[in-house]
């Protein structure tokens, strides 16, 4: 998978894509992430990329020419299967629209700033939106770092463990049990005895009733 994301901070990636994870996965080029600086497409001596919006109000509009000019280079490059526009007024990410991108090969993400971008910048080239949750940030990048995060765990071989990904919580609608490691005692805090017993068919089960306990307890919304 290629991800290129548009940003006037591309500072912002450097060390987020450097850690654990998602450095190994472009270690081994299962992804690659190429980061784009939105000013480099400015047109004017000041590098600026933004202006005041017409018809009056307070905050700036990014416009729509180095937006428009720097997707259109990508586009002639490859075919992307996704241009997102990172915004409040997109639709909730959630684990099923993850999945979905995880099987795509070419992503851009175009991370907003100010007031927002140029309508027609929306209506040009944008074929997604989406927003983090309900509050504002003041800009996109932290939420283009989530989803890149969220979505590349999710491509085979990016994860060692081939099932870890999918026993994860949301991916049937259910938070993840309780887990426990050494030691089985812990200053008489015991570790449950099913978990030491060996029986799959049991462990299984007291993992899905826990799973279900902690569900209906934290998330009831999940189980309509
Ligand atoms: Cl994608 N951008 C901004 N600026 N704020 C957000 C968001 C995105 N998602 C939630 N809040």
């Amino acid at each position: 998978m290629r991800i290129d994301i548009i940003t006037i901070f591309p500072d912002f990636f450097t060390s987020f894509f450097e850690y654990s994870i998602l450095k190994r996965a472009q270690e081994k080029n299962t992804i690659k992430i190429h980061i784009h600086n939105l000013r480099e497409y400015s047109k004017n001596k000041q590098k600026s990329i933004d202006d005041y919006q017409f018809g009056g109000g307070a905050g700036m509009v990014m416009c729509i020419q180095p937006i428009d000019d720097c997707i259109s280079k990508l586009k002639t490059e490859r075919v992307y299967d996704e241009i997102i526009y990172l915004s409040p007024d997109g639709e909730t990410l959630n684990q099923q629209i993850c999945n979905t991108l995880s099987t795509h090969n070419n992503l851009i993400l175009l991370c907003g700033h100010y007031k927002g971008i140029d309508q027609r910048a929306r209506e040009l080239h944008i074929t997604k939106e989406v927003s983090i949750g309900d509050y504002v940030l003041t800009g996109g990048e932290a939420a283009a770092a989530i989803l890149t995060d969220a979505v590349v765990r999710l491509i085979p071989g990016v994860i060692s463990n081939e099932t870890s990904a999918l026993t994860d919580s949301f991916q049937d609608n259910l938070l993840a049990p309780p887990l426990y490691t050494r030691p089985a005692d812990y200053n008489g805090m015991k570790v449950p005895q099913v978990l030491l017993s060996g029986n799959e068919k049991n462990i299984n089960q007291w993992r899905e009733e826990k799973s279900l306990k902690r569900t209906k307890e934290r998330r009831p919304d999940l189980l309509e």
